[in-house]
């Protein structure tokens, strides 16, 4: 009997993108949205995350076998018995989350990843290691003419003094900034970021602040404070297969100081602003050649923010991050079929990659 293909989903999220009714799912073992199961599905009970509903509906459509891996799990030989394994609910920064709980994880996984090829992992090892460092992927942007925030960028390497954080305030004064962010790279859900204001922040304080994050981050990304965002809706666009699948919009807890808030259907004519501004991302992004073609990633995410030139000018959004596979799907906050498109990109990528065909049951 030939082999059923076989699918990898490496899975890891925490509870952020529940589908509320679990009953359309009985396939789903219980195991998987098991509350009491606290290692793998901490704070959710009784519902289900994308990044098992997704394997679960390709296995209830199509003849073929799928391995949930979850981030303990994870090593090459498993890894290899899969024609492809692709990140759904966790990459290297949810490795770097878990830490209270592996703290070998991050390394590990880093090792396994970079062999993208030969461990039969997707996205490729160059198109993951080009969304987590933000900073040079910005200015990349930047150069092609993408509108994107006033940005500098700072390693976490070399000598960390007060006159290191000194010359770094001197800079953002001569750019004339009165209020700046700081945020370090490779951190993820608003994690370390802050908003100083120029004129009220010593040597003494900046200095404080990176050495409280520098061991733990390569680096930071310095940004003029963008008023926009706390003024206008942020607006996130995902794209699968490389084609504008749906937008919600929000506003981030950081800007207002409770919890997110969040627009199922934002404005269409910002949409079709940004969506002008996500396309042209796609030809910036590393190449993937398989069996000879290079195929778009399976979901990008990419978010905006208001406005160009620090104005209030709505027509001038910018593009303020992009995202992979891994990142958040809002599911529950939008009217799309995120489940359905969702898998569907995921086996049009899989026979893409593979060269193998998925037959429908
Ligand atoms: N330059 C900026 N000025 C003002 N607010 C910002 C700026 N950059 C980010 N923010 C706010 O902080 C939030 C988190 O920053 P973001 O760049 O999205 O990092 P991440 O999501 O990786 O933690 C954004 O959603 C936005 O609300
Ligand atoms: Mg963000």
């Amino acid at each position: 009997m030939k082999k059923k293909p076989r699918i990898g989903f490496i899975i890891g999220k925490d509870g952020e993108d529940l589908i509320k009714n679990s009953k359309d799912f009985p396939e789903i073992p219980h195991y998987f949205n098991d509350s009491s199961n606290y290692q793998l599905r901490w704070g959710t009970h009784n519902k289900i995350d994308v990044d098992v509903a997704i394997p679960y509906w390709i296995k209830k459509h199509y003849d073929v076998e799928i391995d949930i891996i979850e981030p303990s799990q994870i090593n090459s030989e498993r890894l290899r018995k899969n024609d492809l394994n692709f990140c759904i609910g966790f990459d290297v920064i949810t490795g770097k989350w878990l830490k209270w709980q592996y703290p070998t994880l991050e390394a590990h996984v880093r090792t396994i990843f970079k062999k993208s090829k030969v461990n039969h992992i997707y996205p490729s090892w160059k198109l993951q290691n080009f969304v987590y460092r933000k900073g040079p992927y910005l200015k990349k942007f930047q150069k092609a003419g993408i509108p994107i925030a006033p940005t500098f960028l700072l390693r976490s390497t070399g000598t960390f003094n007060l006159a290191r954080a000194r010359r770094i305030l001197a800079k953002i004064k001569k750019y004339g900034w009165e209020k700046f962010v700081i945020k370090p790279e490779l951190g993820a859900g608003s994690f370390g970021f802050e908003m100083m204001i120029t004129a009220n922040t010593t040597d003494k304080k900046l200095l404080k602040y990176l050495n409280k994050y520098r061991k733990e981050f390569p680096g930071f990304m310095v940004q003029q404070a963008m008023q926009g965002f706390y003024k206008f809706w942020e607006l996130r666009l995902w794209w699968y297969n490389g084609k504008f699948a749906y937008a919600i919009a929000n506003k981030a807890k950081v800007v207002t100081g409770t919890k997110e808030k969040i627009a199922r259907t934002p404005p269409k004519d910002i949409v079709e602003q940004c969506k002008k501004i996500g396309k042209k991302i796609f030809p910036l992004l590393p190449k993937i050649k398989y069996n000879g073609k290079n195929y778009p990633p399976v979901m990008i995410r990419t978010d905006f923010g208001c406005c160009q030139g620090n104005t209030l000018d709505k027509n001038k959004y910018f593009l303020n991050e992009f995202e992979l596979q891994a990142a958040n799907y809002f599911t529950r906050h939008t009217n799309f079929p995120v489940v359905i498109e969702g898998s569907k990109a995921f086996i049009k990528t899989f026979q893409q990659v593979t060269n193998k065909k998925l037959c429908k049951k």
